[in-house]
């Protein structure tokens, strides 16, 4: 591979302590071309990855991924499982390109996304995750990003009560899935999706060897309540991260069917405060750091280590992703 060299153009954090910051990788090399950048994942793969374990996000800027089948190609040289999307209990509504590529989330452009781990508010979740930018917007579609570990250290100082409660009891969410897909919504995938079934019986099967509660509405949208889920995880080199969905569902689960604020509990059902949740998102988004896209950008994260997030945007924003799991790392 001597004609392929990536140079590593900045280093996050800049000796700031709080800072989420990517690491950005660039092409030196004049041989451009999307096989010279698999030739280079395949020799670099497991650097790569170990940069992710620390850095917890790593942007490709300026390579000549130029399509979602370049895409395709870009994250299969990683090698790592594909988390298939439509086997998992994701509840954004999303559309697929190729078997692991999908549109990020269909949610209408001032819908805010805010900070998640993906599919931290449930059972299954992916270890990395990949974005490619097709079409960056005309303004905003920024997407944060924040690093768990640096908010845990933050929160232990700020809210040592709660963190000791989280760690203890751990967190359980609720939710109302309605029973059609709603577009209008970043929460909107139908039960029917969601559990992969369109009759109630076997979908009470799911939910019932999940430990999860449920009770049918009026409507035939489907409420949920999940069996307490970790709010605190401690990753394989020893570092302990804010692994949960609390400020994405406390701040953003809101719709005709769902009130954010109610959405969340300790995992004995006790109420969290919302001061301390307020303080919690005011945390993170001094940590944080906002991706402006530029088109055929990819960003890789490490999904246990950094959460992300999208902002409203104007204009036709076209973000792609894919779900993986490295099985070498294993997620517990
Ligand atoms: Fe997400």
């Amino acid at each position: 591979m001597k004609s392929v060299s990536a140079d590593i153009l900045s280093l996050g954090p800049k000796g700031k302590k709080n800072d989420s910051e990517p690491l950005v990788y660039a092409f030196a090399s004049n041989k451009k071309t999307v096989n010279g950048l698999i030739d280079w994942i395949g020799v670099e793969k497991d650097k790569i990855i170990n940069n992710l374990n620390t850095h917890g996000a790593i942007l490709l800027r300026g390579f000549p991924v130029e399509s979602d089948l370049d895409f395709d190609a870009v994250v299969n040289a990683f090698e790592m499982k594909n988390l298939d999307y439509r086997d998992t209990l994701s509840n954004a509504v999303r559309i697929n390109r190729t078997p692991r590529i999908f549109t990020a989330n269909e949610s209408p452009p001032d819908v805010s996304i805010f900070l998640h781990h993906e599919l931290a508010q449930t059972t299954l979740y992916p270890s990395h995750l990949f974005f490619y930018c097709e079409q960056p917007s005309d303004a905003g579609g920024e997407t944060p990003i924040c690093r768990s570990d640096l908010l845990l250290e933050e929160l232990e100082n700020d809210l040592p009560l709660f963190v000791k409660k989280i760690r203890k009891l751990g967190v359980r969410y609720t939710n109302v899935i309605p029973s059609e897909v709603d577009t209008g919504s970043g929460q909107g995938r139908s039960w029917q999706d969601t559990l992969s079934t369109s009759e109630k019986m076997p979908a009470e099967t799911i939910l019932k060897d999940l430990n999860y509660n449920w009770r049918w509405l009026d409507d035939d949208s489907l409420k949920i309540t999940t069996c307490s889920l970790p709010a605190i995880r401690v990753l394989p080199n020893g570092i302990s991260v804010f692994f949960n969905q609390l400020i994405a569902a406390f701040k953003g689960w809101n719709d005709k069917r769902n009130k954010a604020e109610q959405s969340i509990s300790f995992g004995d059902g006790s109420e969290i405060s919302k001061e301390d949740m307020i303080k919690v998102c005011e945390l993170s988004d001094g940590i944080a750091f906002d991706l402006f896209w530029k088109k055929n950008d990819v960003l890789i994260i490490n999904n246990m280590m950094v959460m992300h997030g999208r902002k409203p945007f104007f204009g036709k924003r076209s973000v792609l992703a894919s779900l993986a799991i490295d099985i070498k790392e294993g997620l517990d």
